[in-house]
């Protein structure tokens, strides 16, 4: 059997509630439509939500995983996933908040070089810190997905944060407006938000994605781009997360 060598992905943002964890799920489950193995790796330490929202049943995760490498114990990655459907696995964050503090950044590149040989695509979701675990984990991704809104807030944010880039002269990134989140506030343009943050927005995820009842589908565990009703009313959106989708596959690591 050939060995796998993943792309991974980081999706982050400048600002809490963007739409991460959502923009996570969707790719995935668009991924394992095209038949790819997805890990989605919860890295969001003190916030997890992807094993809440797939209401997956887990007895291992990432502190398990960690405390056996450290203890010699560590057998095989497959061990430590839990499985969504026959392409999707999510490496949970620390069930026990109080375990994310002992989750050492050192370790990350061992289980990404592990996954990376299970798996097509492995999907880092994290929070919007730039704290030295993401830092970590940035560097190691093939290109980092900044989900942003169309917010002054966070759109400021996201110059400080275009800025910095452009400084380090490292463009491995990407910038999707999520226009579905908060479909009331639309105040600037497409226009008017490359000018504050004075960079392209890379992709867009449709207004039309706004979906209301989206907590059912969460209390359902359910992934919106695998959802039937969902894929026949919101053809665009799911065009546009396709095409994400098919150009990370596609770009190189510079
Ligand atoms: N397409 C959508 N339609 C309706 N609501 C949405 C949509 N996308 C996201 N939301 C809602 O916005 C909120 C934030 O989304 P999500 O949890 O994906 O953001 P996040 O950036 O991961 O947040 P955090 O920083 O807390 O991890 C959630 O309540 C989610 O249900
Ligand atoms: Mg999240």
């Amino acid at each position: 059997m050939a060995i796998k060598k993943a792309k991974i992905f980081a999706v982050t943002s400048v600002k809490g509630g963007t739409g991460k964890t959502t923009t996570v799920l969707n790719l995935a489950g668009i991924f394992s439509l095209q038949k790819k193995k997805v890990l989605i790796f919860d890295l969001d330490l003190y916030g997890s939500a992807v094993a809440a929202s797939l209401n997956l049943k887990y007895k291992n995760d990432l502190f398990k995983l960690i405390d056996d490498l450290q203890n010699t114990r560590f057998d095989y990655i497959e061990n430590y996933v839990t499985k969504y459907n026959d392409f999707i696995d999510v490496l949970p964050a620390p069930k026990d908040p109080r375990n994310a503090n002992h989750i050492n950044s050192k370790f990350l590149h061992i289980i990404l070089s592990k996954a990376s040989m299970k798996y097509d695509i492995i999907l880092l979701d994290t929070n919007y810190f730039l704290s030295e675990i993401n830092l970590v984990a940035f560097d190691q991704c093939d290109e980092i997905l900044y989900v942003i809104t169309n917010d002054p807030i966070d759109l400021k944010n996201m110059k400080s944060m275009v800025a910095i880039y452009k400084n380090m002269k490292n463009n491995n990134y990407k910038i999707i407006l999520n226009e579905a989140k908060d479909i009331q506030r639309n105040y600037f343009s497409k226009y008017d938000i490359k000018n504050i943050i004075k960079d392209n927005v890379d992709y867009t995820i449709p207004n039309n994605f706004y979906i209301k009842n989206i907590d059912k589908y969460v209390l359902d565990g359910e992934i919106l781009t695998l959802n039937p009703k969902v894929r026949s009313s919101r053809k665009k959106s799911i065009k546009n997360l396709e095409l994400i989708a098919n150009n990370l596959i596609k770009e190189k690591k510079n």
